[in-house]
C-alpha cells in the first residue's frame, strides 16, 4: 500500500510522498534514518477511514538528498509545502522520534496547520553536550564507512532484544530501509537534531488533541520523557505500548494503530 510515491516539487527539491484514501487528512512524519516505508502498517490499517500522506523528508526514501540545508525547520518548511501542494488546510501529524522533533519545529511555525498531533517515541529536550558529540562522531561514521555501520549502531536502539534475536524478517527490513538512505541525509539530519531547540516550553502551548505513544522498552526515548511531555502539553493522553522499544509503531502494529484510531476518532468527533 506505500508502494512509489509520487513527487512534488517544493523549495527547489523532489519531495516523494504517498496519498491513499478520504476524510480527515493524517501526515505520517518517519524517524532517523528511516524513511515513510517505515508507516505501511498504519497506511493499511487507516487509509480506509481518513486521507493518509506519508512524507519522505529530504534526504530520505525517494525525495532529494541535497548536500546541505538540513534543518528541523527546513523540513517542516518542506511539510507545510506538501501540504500547499496538496490543498489541505489542515491536518493531524504523526511523528516518530526525529518525527516528533519535526513536528515541535512544525507546530513552532505553522500551529495554525494543525488538527492533531501524535507525539510517538520522541522527547521535547534538546541534545546534552554529549549527545551532540555523539551525533557528530555518528556523522564521520557514515562518511567514512557508508549507511551499513550506521545501521549496526541503530538497530540495537531501534528494536527491542526479543525482536533483534526472533524476527529477522522486521531486522531485514529496518537494515534494509537504513542502507538505503544516502549519506548526505543521515549527515543532514545528525547535524538537524543536533542544533534543534529544546522544545519544554512549547509543550504549555500546545492547544491542539495530542497523543504521545510510547515503547515501554524504548530505551532512546524512554517512557519517563514521553510521560513528562504528556504531563506538560494540557489534556494530552498518554499511551504506553507493550513489548515494544523504539519503533513502537513497526514492533507493535497492531496495540500501535489500536491507540492511534481512539484518539483519530476523537479528533474526528
Ligand atoms: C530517531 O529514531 O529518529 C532517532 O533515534 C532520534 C535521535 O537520535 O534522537
Amino acid at each position: 500500500m506505500v508502494g512509489r510515491g509520487m513527487l512534488a516539487r517544493i523549495n527547489g527539491i523532489n519531495l516523494a510522498y504517498t496519498d491513499h484514501g478520504q476524510g480527515l487528512p493524517v501526515v505520517f512524519v518517519h524517524a532517523f534514518p528511516l524513511n515513510r516505508v517505515m508507516w505501511a502498517p498504519q497506511v493499511e490499517a487507516l487509509a480506509g477511514g481518513y486521507r493518509v500522506i506519508t512524507a519522505d523528508l529530504r534526504g530520505h526514501g525517494e525525495s532529494d538528498a541535497p548536500l546541505w540545508r538540513y534543518t528541523l525547520e527546513q523540513f517542516a518548511d518542506d511539510l507545510r509545502g506538501l501540504l500547499d501542494h496538496l490543498n489541505i488546510p489542515r491536518a493531524v501529524f504523526v511523528g516518530l522520534s526525529m518525527g516528533g522533533y519535526t513536528l515541535f519545529a512544525f507546530y513552532r511555525k505553522y500551529a495554525d496547520r494543525v488538527q492533531g498531533l501524535v507525539l510517538a517515541d520522541t522527547r521535547a529536550q534538546a541534545d546534552t553536550e554529549e549527545g551532540r558529540t555523539g551525533r557528530f562522531n555518528m556523522a564521520q561514521a557514515a562518511y567514512r564507512q557508508g549507511a551499513s555501520a550506521i545501521a549496526d549502531v541503530m538497530l540495537p536502539k531501534l528494536l527491542s532484544p526479543a525482536a533483534l534475536q526472533g524476527r529477522p524478517g522486521l531486522v531485514q527490513q529496518v537494515r534494509g530501509i537504513i542502507t538505503a538512505t544516502q549519506i548526505s541525509g543521515i549527515a543532514g539530519d545528525l547535524m538537524a537534531m543536533a542544533e534543534r531547540p529544546d522544545s519544554t516550553l512549547l509543550l504549555k502551548e500546545i492547544a491542539c488533541p495530542t497523543l504521545v505513544i510510547v515503547g515501554e522498552l524504548d530505551q532512546a526515548t524512554p517512557p519517563a520523557d514521553a510521560r513528562a511531555m504528556a504531563e506538560g502539553i494540557r489534556g494530552a493522553r498518554l499511551e504506553v505500548i507493550h513489548g515494544a522499544a523504539h519503533l513502537a509503531n513497526l514492533e507493535q502494529p497492531e496495540a500501535f494503530n489500536q491507540a492511534l484510531v481512539k484518539f483519530l476518532e476523537r479528533v474526528r468527533g
